[in-house]
């Protein structure tokens, strides 16, 4: 199959929650998880693990504890406004095949799991007195950003998914039940996960994404100021 462009992935790998039964073939999951770790990680520390689960009785496990959770943001989401920038269409899309997941995770033929084994601080004594003095501030400043040395890889197994013709979507609902999930999947105590990505051949097209445009998210030097500075090119 031809690659595609990285922009037109960039602006077509959108959210794909509706898959064929079809096994993915080995080698293009080995090839997602390469692509997955060229991703950036605080200190170059590359403490991530993904566990790829295939085994049907495995699936079902996580397919019935993504459902539990799930069951807990319906709520949620039936008690939210649908946000300004979506339309009925896109708004109602999203909980159709957000809803189609809650029912079908186990069926899909890969559940990725990307996960960060803990990285903690240095002792206090290991440390200069002025820095042990702020080690719960350290402490906080880590736990602020541990998502950021697993969720650039997650967004690299989201474009190679596109540029290989399978789809994906990250999903975070079975954190909800935490500890039952990682029972599941035996995780060690130190290893958190942070998504759970279902993969296959997807059953809808990807793309265009449609998305709140720059000049309302982007400042130029302070926040409020416009970007771009000379108004819309
Ligand atoms: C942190 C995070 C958590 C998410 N959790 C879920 C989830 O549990 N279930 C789900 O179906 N989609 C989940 N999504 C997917 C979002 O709904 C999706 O990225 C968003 O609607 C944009 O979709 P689009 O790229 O197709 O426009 C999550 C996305 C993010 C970034």
């Amino acid at each position: 199959m031809t690659e595609i462009g990285l922009f037109e992935a960039l602006y077509s790998a959108r959210a794909l929650r509706r898959f064929r039964p079809d096994p993915v073939p080995e080698a293009l999951i080995t090839r997602l998880l390469d692509a997955a770790i060229r991703a950036p990680s605080a200190g170059n520390a590359q403490n991530w693990a993904f566990l790829v689960v295939r085994d049907p009785a495995q699936r079902a496990r996580i397919g019935a504890i993504y459902r539990k959770g799930s069951d807990i943001a319906a709520a949620v989401y039936a008690a939210r406004e649908r946000p300004a920038h979506l339309t009925e269409a896109q708004w109602a899309r999203m909980l159709g095949t957000g809803a189609w997941l809650w029912e079908h995770m186990a069926e899909v033929p890969v559940l990725l799991v990307p996960c960060l084994r803990r990285r903690d601080m240095p002792e206090a004594a290991a440390l200069p007195p002025a820095i042990a003095a702020r080690h719960a501030e350290e402490l906080a400043y880590l736990d602020r950003i541990r998502g950021a040395s697993i969720y650039p890889a997650v967004q690299n197994i989201i474009l190679a998914c596109r540029a290989l013709g399978l789809g994906t979507v990250i999903t975070t609902n079975h954190l909800r039940c935490e500890a039952e999930f990682n029972a599941a999947l035996g995780l060690p105590e130190d290893v958190q996960s942070f998504a759970l990505m279902p993969v296959g051949y997807p059953l809808d097209r990807p793309g265009p994404l449609s998305r709140r445009p720059v000049a309302e998210v982007a400042h130029a030097d302070r926040w409020g100021a416009p970007w771009p500075p000379g108004g819309t090119p």
